[in-house]
């Protein structure tokens, strides 16, 4: 028996393709400072702090991963913080604002989690958006047991394409990536 040795995770970083895209644009932007919501193991924060040099604000839920992004980030020299927590509660506690903004966390909390984004991005910074396309099912018709999902996420960019504020691109990413300038 290995007792309560904590079990392996699967690092659940973000796609090739995506993390590229969003190195480019932070580089760039020459942004000052980054957040991730949902930061997983923190692969790809440590890796925007490489190429940028900026400050990094993380936030994980899953206290396992958090550990493993807080001794990453140590090891990496990475300037910042990494919050434990649930972003829901974490977020309206932030202040100042971010040149980049990646919200890779639980994506039926991407709308609530909007106002704060919106409030934290500076005009002219990005909002990365990951896995908003799930399989085609938001464009198309999902599964049964996935339409609750599939609802917040079509609620969610509804929201963010009627957003005057934003302007959008989609990228056939991974599951789907929304990527948004904050106009004003
Ligand atoms: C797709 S993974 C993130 C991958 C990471 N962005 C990367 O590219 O390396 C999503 C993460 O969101 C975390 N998460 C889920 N619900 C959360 C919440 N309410 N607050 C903060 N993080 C949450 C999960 O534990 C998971 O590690």
């Amino acid at each position: 028996m290995r007792g309560s040795e904590p079990t392996p995770v699967r690092d659940p970083a973000c796609c090739p393709q995506t993390r590229a895209l969003l190195l480019e644009t932070a580089r760039s932007l020459h942004i000052r400072r980054y957040l991730e919501i949902g930061a997983g193991e923190g692969g790809t924060a440590e890796a925007v702090f490489k190429a940028t040099g900026a400050e990094i604000v993380a936030i994980e839920k899953d206290p396992v991963r958090a550990v493993h992004a807080r001794e990453r980030f140590e090891k990496g020299g990475v300037k910042g913080r990494l919050y434990e927590g649930d972003a829901g509660e974490i977020l309206p506690l932030l202040g100042g604002t971010f040149g980049v903004i990646f919200l890779d966390g639980p994506k039926a909390q991407y709308r609530k989690y909007f106002p704060d984004c919106k409030r934290l991005l500076e005009t002219g910074g990005v909002l990365f958006s990951d896995d908003v396309l799930l399989y085609g099912w938001v464009r198309g018709e999902p599964p049964k047991k996935r339409r609750m999902l599939v609802e917040h996420i079509r609620e969610y960019l509804s929201l963010l394409e009627a957003d005057p504020g934003f302007s959008t691109q989609y990228f056939e990413y991974g599951e789907g990536l929304a990527v948004s300038k904050k106009l004003r």
